[in-house]
């Protein structure tokens, strides 16, 4: 009998067709609208692997559920939506796709600082409403870009390609990262920087680290009590990394110039949310990968990935520590 596989969203019709070679595939028809809960502790607990994004919490509650379950395959990068210690000791593989949306998230990110800085979405919402009356000195001024210092938190993948970005652009690049990275600074030109030393000393502040219990509120009111007055910080990575309060205070009181956010604490953010009502904020929603083939890619490899785990075939996106030939080593 073939094994069984939930696709939790809508996914493009050939990467279903191709998993269903192999599999029984069952899928979650809708585009826009999640799961429900109900549904997915049901489906849970009949499937093999799950194929599904990061809108989908698979908690240690939910994975009591999971009786046949193999493989949680994210189609994802970060998996701060996975308890992945706990499928670990259920035995449950974890996989993501990492490499696949790293230019394509970096592009994204250095289009939001740009945004940002020179204020476009407000200038096109201008234009557009009809206020436009004349060119004027001082209309519409924003921050340079060239010439300034980015302060980067977090050198990983995205991280590096963000900064050959701000390199092109004249940027000065200063990082902070879990660990320091020598080779990294002599090939690019960029100097380490303790998190406190790099707040004080940045134009730009940009967060690309996972979010984890280390990373959870990592930037909070001491951290923009640091910041320039004329500080952006742009967060692609997640939302629980900024403390969305503190943010507010900081921006109301002039603390820093502005924000460009793509992730948010809680998403969808709420239309009321205090954010939104802010000048020099930028809010875009959640679409860091979101160009047409680096999303087939993402989906491709998630496909491959619950395919190898339940092929018991090599699979290089496993998550899980001491995870070997299709089973868990402790
Ligand atoms: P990555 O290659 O793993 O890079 C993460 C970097 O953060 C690593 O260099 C890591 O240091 C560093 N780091 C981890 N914990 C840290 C801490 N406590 N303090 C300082 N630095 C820390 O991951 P990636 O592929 O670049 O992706 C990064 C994150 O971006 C993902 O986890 C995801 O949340 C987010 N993302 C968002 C979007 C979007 O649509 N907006 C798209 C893709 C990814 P080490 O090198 O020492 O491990
Ligand atoms: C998107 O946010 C990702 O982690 O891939």
């Amino acid at each position: 009998m073939k094994k069984r596989i939930f696709i939790t969203r809508k996914i493009p019709a050939e990467i279903k067709s191709g998993l269903e070679q192999d599999f029984n595939v069952e899928m979650w028809e809708e585009e826009h609208i999640p799961v429900p809960i109900r549904i997915l502790e049901e489906k849970i607990s009949q499937c093999d692997g799950l194929f599904c994004l990061l809108t989908e919490q698979i908690d240690a509650q939910l994975l009591e559920k999971a009786k046949s379950l193999k493989v949680i395959s994210n189609m994802a990068v970060g998996f701060n939506n996975i308890d992945v210690e706990t499928a670990t000791k259920h035995g449950i593989a974890v996989t993501n796709t990492p490499g696949v949306l790293t230019e394509t998230t970096a592009d994204l990110t250095f289009a939001l600082l740009m945004a940002t800085a020179r204020r476009i979405p407000e200038a096109e919402q201008y234009l557009r409403s009809g206020e436009w009356e004349t060119w004027s000195p001082m209309l519409l001024t924003g921050q340079d870009i060239w010439g300034t210092t980015l302060g980067l938190i977090g050198l990983g993948r995205i991280g590096t390609a963000v900064v050959k970005r701000a390199k092109g652009f004249g940027m000065k690049v200063i990082y902070t990262s879990r660990t320091q990275k020598p080779e990294v600074e002599k090939q690019l030109e960029i100097t380490y920087k303790p998190l406190d030393d790099l707040l004080q000393r940045a134009d730009f502040i940009c967060v690309m680290t996972p979010y984890t219990k280390e990373t959870e509120n990592l930037i909070s009111t001491e951290q923009f009590n640091l910041m320039k007055s004329n500080a952006i910080l742009i967060n692609t990575a997640r939302g629980g990394i900024v403390n969305e309060e503190a943010l507010v205070e900081a921006i109301q009181t002039k603390k820093i110039w502005g924000a460009g956010l793509d992730v948010f604490e809680s998403e969808p953010i709420s239309k009321d949310d205090p954010l939104l009502q802010l000048p020099n904020v930028v809010t875009l929603p959640h679409i860091g990968s979101a160009s047409i083939q680096t999303r087939m890619r993402m989906a491709r490899l998630a496909a491959e990935n619950v395919k190898k785990v339940l092929l018991e075939e090599d699979c290089h996106y496993i998550l899980n520590p001491n995870y070997k030939n299709g089973a868990m080593y402790r």
